[in-house]
């Protein structure tokens, strides 16, 4: 199988729990350290890895990654980034790299990889992380749910082109996971003022949903080969509110995040 962004948080955690369960790995990430110990942990479990140092966002990277590996059965396109703030807020140089990324980075994984798939033959399933942000938009995430958005209807379409190859598609929407990725996003507007970023991991920490949850109930969507599957409790709440009311979605959704200020 192979994990994009497998250094850290919900990618690390997918890839160790295949690993577990008898998986050899392909794991790429920019954080090397990160990624060394992955392979470390993976080897430890008697694993063979194959590890790249590669950026999702570069085509000629991902495209010489794809050429250097095997087909995968299982393909994780998780590698992302978090930008908080709203439309007034976000430069523009900063959607290009979330854009680049968050969106890019899943179609390149898609575009280099699934013709390996097909030409390999016997199935497979792709994953890609899209986000609670990706099934209703916070005002807060304007730049984030727009790419979580893209990952979303990106997967959808791909599953029915898939269907007579026998490859699954999932989208991923993970509500809120404790990872370093608090740590890492860029903060604009009200989650960029003093104290903000402190107040947002905190949040996290306290809801105490980990990655390892989070990957166990990834490979559950897979053997179910779910569409969407909504991770965490807020997010399978989300999802429904959505589908009944976008009105209702819309005003949890700002509420939710005048809340995360606090
Ligand atoms: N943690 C959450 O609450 C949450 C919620 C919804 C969706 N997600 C999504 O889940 C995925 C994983 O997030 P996480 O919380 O585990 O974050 P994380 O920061 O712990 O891990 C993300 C990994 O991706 C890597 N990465 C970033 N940009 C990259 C690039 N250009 N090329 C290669 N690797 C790159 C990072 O180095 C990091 O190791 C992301 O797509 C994120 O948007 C996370």
């Amino acid at each position: 199988m192979l994990v994009t962004g497998a250094g850290s948080g919900i990618g690390r955690e997918t890839a160790l729990l295949c690993a577990r369960r008898g998986a050899d790995l392909v794991i790429c990430d920019l954080n090397a350290e990160g990624l060394a110990a992955t392979e470390a942990d993976a080897r430890g479990l008697g694993r063979n890895v194959v590890t790249r140092s590669v950026d999702v966002s570069d085509r000629e990277q991902m495209r010489a990654f794809a050429s250097e590996v095997a087909a995968p059965d299982l393909l994780v396109n998780n590698a992302g980034v978090g930008i908080g703030g709203g439309l007034l807020d976000t430069p523009l140089e900063d959607w290009d790299w979330v854009v680049r990324i968050n969106l890019m980075g899943v179609v390149h994984g898609c575009h280099f990889f699934v013709p390996k798939m097909i030409e390999r033959g016997g199935g497979g399933h792709v994953v890609n992380l899209s986000s609670l942000a990706g099934l209703v938009a916070s005002p807060e995430l304007v730049a984030y749910s727009a790419t979580k958005f893209g990952v979303l209807g990106l997967s959808l379409a791909l599953r029915e082109e898939l269907v007579p190859h026998e490859i699954g598609v999932t989208a991923i929407c993970p509500g809120i996971v404790n990872t370093p990725i608090t740590r890492s996003s860029r903060l604009y507007g009200k989650s960029g003022e003093p104290g903000a970023r402190e107040r947002i991991v905190r949040n996290y920490e306290r809801r105490g949903y980990g990655p390892e949850r989070g990957a166990k109930n990834i490979l559950r969507a897979v053997e179910r080969n779910r569409p969407i599957a909504p991770i965490t409790p807020e997010s399978w709440v989300s999802w429904a509110v959505m589908r009944t009311s976008p009105r209702l979605a819309g005003w949890m959704a700002r509420k939710l995040a005048a809340a995360a200020q606090r």
